[in-house]
């Protein structure tokens, strides 16, 4: 398609019209007719270009050239229209000749299922209703009032470090003054207190949701799920935070298995003990032998817990003259973990559907 220096603009002219009818008939749908039109007719396509040439001929001949320029302009243009009607109506005849079986019956939607930790979570609420305690919630994002001060924990305490806990700027358009300190809840205790200043004593609340902490690896998220226990009557004792918890694990994992405590120390209870159940994986009726879920110890640990320190009292309006308390919190992931044989943290929050769609809802 070079042009040859020896033709005239007008033997150029027709060649472009030559071989854009050429190339016509190969044009099968709409975006190659427009790819056509672009290179003879677009701003720098080849008639355009030629066109440019006008300003160079003599005067004389500039008349012809603009009427030949015009001539295969408009019969490029016929062309494109023509062409553009056939393949419409091939389309449109395509169409045409499309069936749709309208008896067919598609696969029925797939219904989705609850997230493991959602049925465990749920399986959790059920059995402590069961065992008299009502469910109780709080926000995600908490005063430090809540998280902190009101259960008892000092200013110098590790859990208000940075390291830690996730804090939040305060809010620039409030005065500072009034605008709460706040962070992500890095556990559920301050539902313990914000239920004991809503509603007095006697309480019996579990408050499950998720918490956040500053941590991040294999065996720790920074975001996961606990659950809280809270029971706050007359002459509560300990005999009855074991009792609590034997009755849990029994109806949680369907069998008896015994539990233990460990003195231990959290600033809102006094005493503090860690609480362990007996390993579900390697106990015979007698014993648990150990096992890798165990780390062949036949012992799982569970949580935190102790009686309720006399200042969380004072400080959420309930006179530790009169009344006692306990309370507990353990992780509700391991829990899934647990009750699902999932191997990996991870697994809980990847969203992965070839591991959720293992997990039927019930
Ligand atoms: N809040 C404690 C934690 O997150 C657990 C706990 C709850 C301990 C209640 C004692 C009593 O580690």
């Amino acid at each position: 398609m070079a042009a040859d220096a020896q033709q005239t603009p007008q033997q150029q002219l027709d060649e472009q019209l030559r071989s854009f009818e050429a190339a016509l008939p190969d044009v099968a749908d709409e975006p190659g007719l427009y790819e056509l039109q672009v290179r003879f007719l677009g701003k720098n396509g080849a008639v355009t270009k030629l066109r440019r040439l006008m300003g160079k001929v003599p005067p004389s001949e500039r008349k012809e050239l603009g009427k030949a320029f015009n001539r295969v302009k408009q019969a490029m243009e016929t062309h494109l229209a023509t062409r553009a009607g056939e393949l419409a109506a091939a389309a449109r005849e395509r169409d045409l000749a499309r069936r749709v079986d309208l008896t067919f019956i598609p696969d029925p939607p797939r219904p989705g299922t609850l997230h493991p930790i959602t049925q465990t979570r749920r399986e959790l609420e059920r059995v402590f209703r069961r065992l008299g305690f009502d469910v109780a919630d709080g926000p995600h994002v908490e005063a430090e009032l809540y998280s902190f001060d009101k259960l008892n924990i000092l200013p110098d305490h590790p859990a208000r470090d940075m390291q830690d806990t996730f804090f939040i700027e305060r809010p620039t358009h409030l005065d500072h003054a009034d605008a709460p300190a706040l962070v992500l809840r890095p556990h559920t205790s301050p539902v313990q207190a914000r239920t004991m200043l809503q509603h007095g004593a006697p309480v019996r609340i579990v408050a499950p949701g998720t918490t956040f902490r500053r941590d991040d690896d294999a065996t720790h998220s920074p975001m996961f799920h606990q659950i809280e226990g809270l029971y706050v009557d007359r002459n509560v004792t300990m005999a009855d935070l074991k009792a609590t918890l034997y009755a849990f694990v029994e109806a949680f994992f369907g069998r008896g298995l015994g539990v233990r405590f460990r003195p231990s120390y959290f600033p809102f209870v006094e005493p503090g003990a860690e609480f362990d159940m007996q390993c579900p994986f390697c106990f015979d009726g007698q014993l648990s032998h150990g096992c890798g879920l165990c780390k062949q110890s036949g012992w799982i640990e569970l949580g935190g817990s102790g009686m309720v320190h006399p200042a969380v009292f004072e400080h959420c309006g309930i006179d530790s003259s009169v009344y006692t308390g306990w309370a507990f919190g353990f992780g509700i992931d391991r829990m899934a973990m647990l009750r699902h044989g999932i191997p990996h943290l991870r697994h809980n929050f990847e969203g992965d559907l070839r591991v959720l769609e293992q997990f039927t809802s019930p």
